[in-house]
């Protein structure tokens, strides 16, 4: 028995994990193996009927499961609340109480939709790169950190921090990841001017010379990073990066497949994973059926392949949502004049008759 806490949270998150479930049911199907889904609630939703973003009983509930399987949080309603209550202090209250250090963001390219890019076809066709952003360190937690009344004015304060072990668990993960892959990692960091990135670099550089001398490791500022992956994104494999880097570098990659709506993402810890779109919670068109499920279905694929070690089911669910595109559905999101639409649902079915 396999127990996943789903965490649809808001606006689309909603409708896009429900289809995202109802691969996983196809999955337990397939394996032969029980899963067993318990719904809880973060967010927006649960400001609404607890009063925090972020309950005990989710966090407690997340921590008892096998494996958390998240949608999206966060809406207009919910923007001008302090900090504290924002929707978004359940993702990083999940990250740091599940201790999900690794995000494992990969780009990925699906041939049928490669005029999606806005950058040219053959600048992005084959693209293969995963973005492995540290995800509990760095300027989100750093203290101090506020806003602070000093000598009769306001001072915002964020604090760039990390540590040795925090930067060696993190490395690790990404020459484990390239040793499964082109065996080449880029570590983005800012080490002409940050003390956090020259310590970054150093631990990264004792590990690699250490643990994994038959990786290629190559270090690049990240302004220049950001560059590079316009001008020649087929340049990385495994990029590794702490984690404001990440946040900014993963929408950037994200983009290059056209499609931001299309991508998971997994966070990984030493005894819980999370996985979640990366796409946000989009209110705009929530409850109309317009959401794209497939980020959260590869989401879900990359649980099955991450949490269940089924590696080869996931790649079926890839093939999948690959087949479908190539038969010419659309969700709104991807949609062109000479495609059949679909709802979030039928998208959901299609997928899974696909399996
Ligand atoms: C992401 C998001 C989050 C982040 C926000 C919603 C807190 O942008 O997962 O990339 O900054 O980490
Ligand atoms: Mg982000």
């Amino acid at each position: 028995m396999f127990r996943i806490a789903v965490i649809p949270g808001d606006g689309i998150g909603i409708e896009v994990t429900s289809q995202a479930v109802r691969i996983l049911k196809k999955a337990s199907q397939i394996l032969n193996e029980q899963f067993e889904f318990t719904e809880l609630k973060a967010g927006g939703i649960a400001i609404d009927a607890y009063g925090k973003p972020l309950p005990e009983e989710t966090l407690k509930a997340a921590l008892a499961s096998d494996a958390v399987l998240l949608g999206a949080v966060g809406g207009p309603k919910w923007d001008a609340l302090p900090y504290e209550m924002k929707p978004e202090q359940a993702l990083l209250g999940l990250r740091k109480g599940l201790e999900l250090y690794a995000n494992i963001r990969p780009v990925i390219m699906f041939d049928s939709l490669i005029d999606a890019s806005s950058l040219k076809p053959e600048v992005v066709r084959g693209i293969d790169i995963v973005v492995v952003r540290e995800l509990t360190g760095g300027l989100y937690y750093g203290r101090p950190a506020g806003i602070f009344e000093e000598g009769g004015t306001r001072r915002g304060v964020n604090t760039m921090t990390y540590t040795v072990p925090e930067i060696e668990r993190i490395a690790h993960t990404a020459f484990k990841l390239a040793n499964t892959r082109k065996k080449k990692v880029t570590s983005v960091d800012k080490a002409n001017i940050l003390h956090t990135s020259m310590l970054w670099r150093e631990v990264v550089n004792k590990i690699h010379k250490r643990d994994y001398p038959g990786i290629n490791l190559d270090h690049m500022y990240v302004d220049n990073a950001s560059m590079q992956l316009i001008r020649n994104p087929k340049q990385f494999d495994v990029v590794l990066t702490e984690n404001m880097f990440g946040d900014i570098l993963s929408d950037e990659a994200s983009m290059l497949t056209g499609s931001i709506g299309m991508l998971p993402s997994a966070s990984i810890g030493e005894k819980h994973a999370l996985y979640e779109p990366v796409h946000g919670s989009a209110p705009d068109i929530a409850g109309k059926g317009l959401a794209n499920p497939i980020a959260s279905i590869l989401s879900a694929a990359m649980l099955l392949e991450y949490s269940l070690k089924q590696k080869e089911l996931a790649r079926k669910v890839f093939r999948a949502v690959e087949t479908v595109l190539d038969s010419g559905y659309r969700t709104a999101d991807i949609a062109s004049a000479d495609k059949h639409r679909l709802s979030t649902e039928e998208m959901g079915r299609r997928i899974e008759n696909a399996l």
